[in-house]
């Protein structure tokens, strides 16, 4: 029995306690955020050190036994959910902070560590971590890398990719890559570290990170706007790239159905009168209240007389501008509100956001009259977010709601993935927006890096 031959030896090397069988697996190693239903696993590993990651790997390796590597698992479409026979890899006994460096402006962190506790180390040291998602208290930063996250930043600061300077990979074989690089420049050879970022888990297991670090923002200041059509919310986003140029920092879009749908929420505070064609969430970050504050206060007006704006509400605190935010985070709780529904994550030009919209709408109400379609999202960085459902419905008709959104995608030449990434619900439509030639280097990757498809086998590939 290969299995629990596997087993007796991870036990033997790393301890009882690392390694849960059975009833000891805690449910929620089972699945992660996306709509797939539990799986359960050979056993949990949970190491306390990159030594214990690389001596699980060399075992599975040895035993020819896959592994899943988990993080947080708030991942939307089943990169970190198990799969049966495997042993799933929990990074989340490797938490911490290891150092700050002011001078070289890095952070050195352990893959398990929540982006919640990186972001306030940060803070702490007065410094700022750009990358933030929704799920911040419980996503991993090694999750972050892993699926090159994106946020709610990306538009000043990039995706996670941006971030890192060095990283610590176990490969398949139990080797420990260790390039815990602080350089900013750095063009000795091929920047292996990128082959591991945004690969889901599939090419290596990230167990140490070396973030590179931002100045604290001095101020934030954020507006909720109203706007007539989408035409006024591309007019709004020119103006903002010009007006408030290294300031922006956030520009965040909400169609009525999604906003009509979250003000009715518990505890989400609406600063907008009536009813109108779009919404949208500006940030802007400076570096000196007294200047900036007046600044993006004028800028706004500004858009207002040049009637882009039809309504807006401006912050007068922090706390507005965490309550402004609570609009667009609300979305977390979709589960509770909409029940069982699909989750998208498309890309598309922006220019053509809005027709893709009414198409995509027109499309799911012509198969299912009485869908509800919600649209959001970071449209500054021609990503929009959909989630789907058609109430009473079980099961939900899900693969023809993706069916549909997916076609459209392509009619309007977009990305099925902007930032979510493949994992398994996406894999079966990575054909759609990659060529057969990408996809057949792709697969010459995994073929060299991880020979015996040890890794999250059957992901995104
Ligand atoms: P997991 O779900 O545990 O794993 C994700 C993938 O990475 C899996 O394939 C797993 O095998 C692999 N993996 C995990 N850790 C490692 C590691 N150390 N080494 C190698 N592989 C690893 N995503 C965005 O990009 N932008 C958003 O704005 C955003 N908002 C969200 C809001 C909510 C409310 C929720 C629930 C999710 C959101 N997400 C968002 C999706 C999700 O949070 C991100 O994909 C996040 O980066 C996943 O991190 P995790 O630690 O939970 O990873
Ligand atoms: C968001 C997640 C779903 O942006 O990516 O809310
Ligand atoms: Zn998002």
């Amino acid at each position: 029995m290969t299995g629990s031959a596997l087993i007796r030896a991870l036990v033997a090397a790393l301890g009882p306690t690392t390694v849960l069988v059975d009833e000891a697996i805690p449910p929620r190693n089972l699945k992660d955020w996306s709509t797939l239903g539990p799986e359960t696993p050979l056993c949990v590993v949970r190491p306390t050190d990159t030594e214990g990651v690389a001596t699980t790997m060399r075992l599975c390796s040895e035993h020819g036994v896959a592994v899943v590597p988990q993080g947080g698992l708030t991942g939307l479409c089943g990169g970190g959910r198990p799969i049966g026979g495997a042993v799933a890899l929990s990074l989340e006994k490797m938490t911490g902070v290891e150092e700050i460096d002011p001078a070289a402006a890095t952070m050195t962190v352990k893959s398990g560590t929540p982006l919640q506790v990186v972001q306030e180390a940060a803070a702490a040291a007065d410094f700022f971590i750009p990358l933030d998602l929704g799920a911040r208290g419980s996503c991993a930063i090694g999750g972050n890398l892993s699926t090159n996250a994106g946020g709610n930043r990306v538009i000043r600061y990039g995706m996670a990719r941006e971030m890192v300077l060095g990283l610590e990979v176990v490969m398949p074989d139990g080797t420990i890559i260790r390039n815990l690089n602080k350089m900013i420049k750095n063009n000795a050879g091929y920047d292996l570290k990128h082959l591991f970022i945004g690969s889901e888990g599939t090419l290596g297991i990230i167990t140490r990170a070396v973030l590179r670090l931002s100045p604290r923002p001095g101020c934030t200041m954020a507006a909720l706007c109203a706007l007539e059509d989408y035409s006024k919310v591309l007019d709004l986003l020119s103006a903002a790239r010009r007006g408030l140029g290294p300031l922006l920092s956030a520009f965040e879009v909400m169609w009525p159905d999604y906003w009509d749908t979250v003000i009715a929420m518990p505890g989400v505070r609406n600063p907008i009168a009536g009813k109108h064609g779009a919404y949208v969430l500006v940030e802007a970050q400076g570096t000196d209240e007294a200047i900036d504050a007046p600044r993006f206060q004028a800028w706004l007006e500004q858009q207002a007389e040049a009637g882009i704006l039809a309504d807006a509400a401006v912050s007068q605190s922090l706390a507005d501008v965490r309550a402004f935010w609570g609009v667009r985070d609300a979305c977390s709780e979709f589960p509770q509100v909409l029940g069982p529904h699909e989750p998208f994550d498309i890309g598309l030009p922006v220019a053509r956001m809005d027709d893709y919209v009414r198409s995509c709408l027109a499309a799911l109400r012509a198969r299912f009259p009485s869908i509800i379609a919600l649209f959001y999202g970071h449209i500054g960085d021609g990503n929009i977010h959909i989630v789907a459902c058609v109430p009473g419905e079980s099961p939900q008709p899900k693969d023809e709601i993706v069916n549909i959104v997916y076609d459209q995608v392509r009619q309007f030449g977009g990305t099925i993935s902007a930032e979510h990434g493949i994992g398994l619900t996406k894999k079966p439509f990575l054909s759609f927006v990659r060529s057969p030639e990408e996809l057949a280097l792709m697969q010459r990757l995994k073929d060299a890096l991880d020979p015996q498809h040890l890794l999250n086998p059957g992901k995104v590939l």
